[in-house]
């Protein structure tokens, strides 16, 4: 009853050999290939390759359901996901291509997001690296990783602009920068994806959430985008874009509503504007269970939902099983034509041909490969580096960091020794038992040379029990706690140095993850008074997944290193930057607000008709508010070194800048103290009057250079016409003639800036 595909591939492939007389061109012997087989499917299997089916907990040993099995012999799956280990992975391959009609192997997705087992900074502080380099490596190695386990479809980047960090998925993404996550989203696409994915170790991007996600009203997920187009156009779909023409094979939209149509039914964004206006020609699936959403969305039952994601160019049905259940009813009363199931279908196999898996379907199912090529020490050494550059040093009063290894150092605080949190969100891969908490990672550091004294003083919120609830979900409680506080304050009497590991846990930022107050919980910030109270140097290392305000922290505390979540190999990291190995070069990538009701805030904000002209009074009449400052605690692009860097006055080799010609920028940077560290030089424009309105700067590029103490460098920006482009109220993209300020300097805010005119 079977007909191995590998079969149909081979006979397919002669054939097309003999008959092309040696043409090699794979698109149509891939065309060839999918009709020869889809001439052969039912409706029904083909509606069973756009059904994509969750393969349920894979954090606790999940047990392959014989439900999952069933469905897999009974056509009715094209891919699974989030299913974890090579043997169960190879066991449903089998199942697929030896006791199915056509064998057509499966998809294999899950959120791999920063790393498999070698777990890496989370996105948003892989981005404050401003290092694409650093990102393509982060992704090749989870590539690697997760090809070695079975995965040949990972759900990343998450390239969502984001200005509000009351939402919690903010710590998947670049953060608040369309230019600078341009750059970032195409470097995780090439290292996932490497050559063409065709080696045994490429694997397929999914490039989400398409799209606006990230700009969900009051921070909240699952819920509305209402924006203009030349907004959308200008700020947030460049991202996108730049990620999708760098090849990405896959996308999956949102679960937003944009302009009151869900995405994923969104004919405009989905045909007009991403196959349409940018060629995308790959596999579009939807997010989870987004199409049967769409009745509580207001907007369609089931069945006329399933029509409308079909129509507007969604291929794959995540969870929802709308299209494998509802569209032959919608075929036969031709609400749906078999035209349309044909390009759905056509375009799951496509993925399936790119990969690789007709040709060899246990490409990705070798089941010794684990052993050697997941978590290597390799691995967890360029994990570790990565993640001392993602660290932001906010603070640093009279050079508390690096602190010097030696005396009695007292460290305190919940996330010290919480290994399970160092990792963020999207770390179900992540085996905590492995590596070490920051606590270890210390001892190790300062055995023999320093006394360490630990004590936890408090949970993360005030007597928290963590528990698994019924659905396998960890759930936090909140309650009231003592002791340990006095057990902290004890160590901390005893110690020359306090650091407090402080902060978020894993499970609050991510996925449903949102908060309304976005201050340390009462019951850390309690523990850091007391620590501060005792008049001892105190360094904050504050864990979070998202930017919080640390108005008081910042006033009061003598330094603060933000760590986000650097990953397995975090302790050893943090300790590298806090002992001085190395200088942090982390800049944020995200505003931190002073307080909630900033929000949204970002630098890259329009003018207005009247702007605040002195931040110490509340000025009537002008754009600000009665109980605080407009500007940021921390901008954009901002971040301390050990070491100081001197700006030189920024010179332009002209002044006017026409169509085919470029303005060289340079500015010299030196290092004036006793660090070798990377600076991030920023490029920043502003095109002063425009048709419409442009923001009061943007970023236009960056360079990263390392300085010696002393070390003095030119760096030179060429700024094109191209660069100064925008879309019009037309939608067209063009640069408009006029007065242009060009600014450049170590973050949004300190910037030295030169007058040039396009003509
Ligand atoms: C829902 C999330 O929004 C998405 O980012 C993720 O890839 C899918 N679930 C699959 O786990």
């Amino acid at each position: 009853m079977k007909i191995l595909n590998i079969g149909l591939y081979l006979l397919v492939s002669l054939s097309l050999l003999c008959s092309c007389s040696g043409a090699d061109d794979s698109d149509n012997d891939m065309d060839s290939f999918i009709s020869a087989l889809m001439d052969e499917m039912t409706l029904e299997e083909k509606l069973g390759q756009m059904n994509l089916v969750t393969g349920g907990d894979i954090v606790t040993g999940y047990v392959m359901s014989n439900e999952l099995e069933q469905l897999i012999r009974q056509n009715q799956i094209g891919g699974v996901f989030n299913v974890k280990g090579a043997e169960k992975i190879l066991e449903l391959q089998r199942i697929a291509v030896e006791e199915t009609r056509h064998g057509i192997p499966l998809l294999v997705g899950a959120d791999i997001i920063h790393g498999y087992e070698t777990i890496f900074p989370i996105p948003l502080a892989l981005s404050c690296s401003w290092d694409s380099v650093a990102v393509e490596r982060m992704a090749r190695i989870s590539a690697i990783e997760s090809a070695a386990s079975g995965i040949n479809w990972t759900y990343s980047p998450m390239v969502d602009i984001c200005r509000d960090p009351r939402w919690g998925r903010i710590a998947e993404g670049n953060g608040e920068d369309p230019y600078l996550s341009s750059i970032l989203g195409p470097a995780y696409v090439r290292g996932y994806q490497g050559k063409d994915m065709s080696g045994k170790d490429e694997i397929m991007s999914c490039v989400k959430h398409f799209a606006l996600y990230g700009a969900v009203e009051a921070g909240r997920d699952y819920t509305t985008v209402d924006m203009s187009r030349q907004r959308m156009f200008n700020e947030y779909l460049p991202p996108y874009k730049a990620a999708i023409q760098s090849g990405a094979a896959s996308v999956m939209n949102s679960f937003n509503l944009i302009d009151g149509v869900p995405a994923a039914a969104n004919k405009w964004l989905m045909v007009d504007v991403l196959r349409d206006m940018w060629g995308f020609d790959g596999l579009l699936a939807t997010d989870y269970g987004s199409i049967s959403e769409m009745a509580t969305l207001g907007y369609a039952p089931l069945t006329q939902a399933s029509v409308k994601a079909l129509e507007a160019g969604t291929d794959m049905d995540m969870v929802s099983s709308g299209y494998l259940n509802t569209l032959r009813e919608s075929l036969e009363n031709k609400n749906v034509s078999i035209g349309m199931i044909d390009r759905a279908c056509r375009r799951v196999l496509e993925a399936k041909y790119r990969l690789g898996l007709f040709k060899d379907p246990y490409k990705y199912c070798d089941t010794t490969a684990a052993t050697t090529k997941v978590f290597t020490a390799e691995h967890r050494r360029i994990a570790r580096d990565i993640a001392t550059e993602t660290f932001v040093l906010l603070k640093n009063n009279n050079q508390t960091l690096p602190i010097s290894p030696k005396g009695r150092i007292a460290l305190v605080g919940p996330m010290a020794d919480a290994g399970n949190n160092m990792c963020g969100m999207w770390s179900m891969t992540c085996t905590p038992s492995k590596h070490q908490s920051l606590k270890e990672a210390m001892e190790e550091e300062l055995k023999d040379v320093a006394e360490l004294i630990y004590a936890k003083g408090c949970n993360v919120y005030a007597d928290e029990t963590t528990e698994i609830n019924a659905n396998g979900i960890r759930q936090i409680t909140r309650g009231n706690d003592d002791v340990m506080l006095r057990q902290a304050i004890a160590a901390a009497s005893k110690a020359d140095v306090i650091v407090a590991a402080l902060g978020e846990s894993a499970e609050m930022s991510g996925e449903s993850a949102s908060r309304a107050d976005i201050e340390l919980p009462d019951v850390q910030k309690r523990l850091l008074k007391a620590m501060v109270s005792t008049g001892k140097p105190v360094v904050l290392l504050l864990f979070t997944g998202r930017p919080l305000v640390l108005t008081w922290e910042d006033a009061n505390v003598d330094a603060i290193l933000n760590i986000w979540y650097g990953g397995s190999e975090a302790g050893a990291a943090i300790c590298d930057v806090v002992f001085g190995h190395v200088s942090p070069s982390g800049k944020l990538t995200t505003t931190f607000p002073r307080s909630m009701g900033q929000v949204p805030i970002y630098y890259n904000h329009m003018n207005t008709s009247r702007p605040d002209s002195d931040p110490n009074v509340f000025n009537r009449y002008q754009s600000n508010y009665i109980d605080e400052r407009n500007e940021p605690l921390y901008p954009f692009g901002f971040g301390l070194s050990y070491t100081t860097f001197a700006y030189g006055e920024l010179r332009l080799d002209k002044t006017t800048l026409t169509e085919g010609e470029s303005i060289k920028a340079t500015i010299n940077v030196t290092n004036t103290g006793d660090f070798k560290a990377t600076e991030i030089v920023q490029l920043y424009t502003h095109d002063i009057y425009a048709s419409l309105a442009r923001p009061v700067k943007e970023l236009k590029g960056f360079e990263r250079i390392t300085l010696n103490p002393g070390e003095s460098r030119d760096v030179t920006f060429s700024i094109t016409p191209d660069m100064l482009r925008f879309y019009n109220s037309k939608l067209e993209y063009v640069w408009e003639p006029g007065e242009f300020e060009v600014m450049v300097g170590p973050d949004s805010e300190h910037l030295s800036t030169c007058k040039f005119e396009l003509k």
